[in-house]
């Protein structure tokens, strides 16, 4: 199955992602993540997005569909995956749409995580996340047993640049105006299905199971 998860930042859509990959044995494909990685190895793509991502900006289409296209192009994806912070605009939808034809391939669903501004301004704010594997804490909701250290492989925990306050804001503008309209886009195409993204993380993954199930998408 091929899906997306679609939602502000900080709904959770990530830490859904990681436990619907294990439970499911779906690829996951973080844009966030990929583009992230690149600006840490500083090759030419991640020297492009680096700014973008600082400033809390959409990085330019053409870096990010290549990306995405050759990704779900590859072997690992074959039996399904699940996107996670792609398609952010119409453009981009159209051109996963066109490159799922392509492979004789569709979208299954799309999850939209419906979550208030002030649940995602203080689940960002609270983000924590490990530089060694990337693990995904929050100093409230999902605290390491040590403070600063990762539960999994003991790395040093650290504060997403993008997380800082100002750059919160401008990626929730960011949104509003560039991916927002998607909600529509699949919901007239009968992919979308909303889920309370506000809920507690447990909750939250039997929700979307039950959906899994409702859909036949679950075996
Ligand atoms: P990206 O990394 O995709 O960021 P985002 O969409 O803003 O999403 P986040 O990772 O911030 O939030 P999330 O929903 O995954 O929440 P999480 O699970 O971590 O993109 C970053 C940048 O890259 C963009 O600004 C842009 O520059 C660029 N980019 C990426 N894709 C692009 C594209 N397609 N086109 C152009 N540019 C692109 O959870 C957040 C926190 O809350 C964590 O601390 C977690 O522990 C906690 N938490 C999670 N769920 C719950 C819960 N249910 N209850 C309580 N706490 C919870």
């Amino acid at each position: 199955m091929n899906i997306v998860l679609l939602g502000p930042p900080g709904a959770g859509k990530g830490t859904q992602a990681k436990v619907l990959s294990k439970e499911f044995g779906l690829l996951h494909i973080s844009t966030g993540d990929m583009l992230r990685n690149a600006a840490k190895r500083g090759d030419g793509i991640g020297k492009k997005a680096a700014g973008y991502i600082e400033r809390g900006e959409l990085v330019p289409d053409e870096i990010v569909v290549s990306l995405v296209v050759s990704r779900i192009s590859q072997k690992d994806a074959e039996k399904g995956f699940m996107l996670d912070g792609f398609p952010r605009n119409t453009k981009q939808a159209d051109i996963l749409s066109l490159a799922l034809e392509q492979k004789n391939k569709k979208l299954d669903l799309v999850l939209y995580f419906s979550t208030s501004e002030k649940v995602s301004v203080e689940r960002l704010s609270g983000r924590r996340v490990c530089r060694k594997c990337g693990s995904n804490y929050h100093v409230k909701n999902m605290p390491p047993k040590k403070e600063g250290i990762c539960d999994a492989c003991g790395g040093e925990l650290y504060q997403r640049p993008d997380d800082k306050e100002e750059t919160v804001k401008n990626r929730l503008k960011v949104y509003d105006k560039e991916t927002k309209s998607l909600i529509d886009y699949y919901r007239s195409q009968g992919l979308l299905r909303e889920i309370n993204g506000d809920m507690e993380v447990g909750d939250l993954f039997g929700v979307i199971k039950a959906i899994f199930v409702k859909e036949g998408l679950d075996g």
